[in-house]
């Protein structure tokens, strides 16, 4: 039960609803540590029943680990690899260390991130809820405390 919180799970609930509809949606809390973000995000993700939920909780002792995140966040889409084009494949493959060579291409890397959870839509024949814990730790552009 979170308290005082309704207008952030409001807006939270509507992206959810939004998203079972086939519209994406992008929410970015942001806010000091401790001031509750990890609390709405495992509330939504709670709400999210029959979705499929990729989530990236971000570990601080890994920040430092190139896409360390990332393959948190993409691990249970790893299935469908095989299926994105193979330059992005190849890239990210690199990039979470699951072959070896080094990861150059940001590009790409985020390229075949994106391929993958397109795809990981289709293969979960449903709506995915991606949960990002430390996003401002990942540079992410975001614009406001809304996003798209
Ligand atoms: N609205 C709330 N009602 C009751 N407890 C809350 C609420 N928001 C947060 N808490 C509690 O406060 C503590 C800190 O919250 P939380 O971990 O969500 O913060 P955070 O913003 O994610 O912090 P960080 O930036 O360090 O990750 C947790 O124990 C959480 O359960
Ligand atoms: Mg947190």
């Amino acid at each position: 039960m979170l308290l005082g919180r309704r207008q952030e799970q409001q807006e939270l609930a509507r992206a959810l609803a939004s998203a079972r509809e086939g519209r994406s949606a992008v929410v970015a809390l942001v806010g000091e540590a401790g001031i509750g973000k990890s609390a709405l995000l495992d509330a939504v993700a709670a709400d999210a029943r029959g979705m499929r939920i990729l989530r990236a909780r971000g570990i601080e002792s890994e920040g430092a680990v190139p896409f360390g995140g990332l393959l948190e966040l993409v691990r249970p889409a790893l299935a469908v690899l095989d299926r994105i084009p193979r330059p992005q494949a190849a890239a990210l493959e690199s990039a979470l260390a699951l072959r070896p060579g080094v990861a150059h291409e940001r590009f790409a890397v985020g390229a075949a991130a994106v391929s993958l959870v397109r795809l990981a839509v289709m293969w979960a024949s449903g709506n995915i809820l991606l949960v990002n814990h430390a996003a401002e730790s990942w540079r992410f552009a975001y614009d406001g405390t809304r996003g798209i």
